[in-house]
């Protein structure tokens, strides 16, 4: 939920209501937008549901920003995501991924630790197609 840290190099305005010093250091907390309750209907669950259409095809959300906003978002992004598509196609093209134990008991329950919410391990066997 929280962005990297910035330091204000001036008298700065955010938003219309908060005005920071220079040299204050500000944290971006992007949770207002990754949590609304409207666009995302369990914010705090893994739900994929949150990314279909009721058709089961892809559905793209502005909310969802892991590349932050504004000025100082990633640089890496348009990398980073054709990094992304092409390790998870080459992967799903190439190797069957097959749980070690029934998909049922898979827990998916976000780990709840400072700093964020983090995914819990998992193990899996990657079998050559
Ligand atoms: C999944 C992969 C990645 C994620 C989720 C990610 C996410 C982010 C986030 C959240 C920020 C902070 C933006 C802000 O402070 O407002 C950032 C900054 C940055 N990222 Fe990435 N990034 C990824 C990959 C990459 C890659 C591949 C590169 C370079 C090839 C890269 C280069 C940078 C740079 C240079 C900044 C600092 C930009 C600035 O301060 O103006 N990132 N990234």
């Amino acid at each position: 939920p929280l962005n990297f840290p910035h330091c204000a190099i001036t008298i700065t305005r955010i938003v219309t209501k908060f005005v920071t010093l220079d040299g204050t250091t500000v944290f971006p907390v992007l949770i207002s937008v990754l949590h609304d309750g409207k666009e995302f209907p369990n914010p705090t669950e893994f739900d994929p549901g949150h990314f279909l259409n009721e058709d089961g095809t892809f559905r793209k959300s502005d909310y969802f920003m892991p590349f932050s906003a504004g000025k100082r978002l990633c640089v890496g992004e348009g990398m980073a995501r054709m990094e992304l598509f092409l390790f998870f196609t080459s992967i799903l093209q190439n190797f069957k991924l097959k749980p070690i134990t029934d998909p049922k008991d898979i827990d998916v329950t976000p780990l709840e630790k400072p700093g964020g919410r983090f995914s819990p391990h998992y193990e899996f066997c990657v079998i050559p197609r």
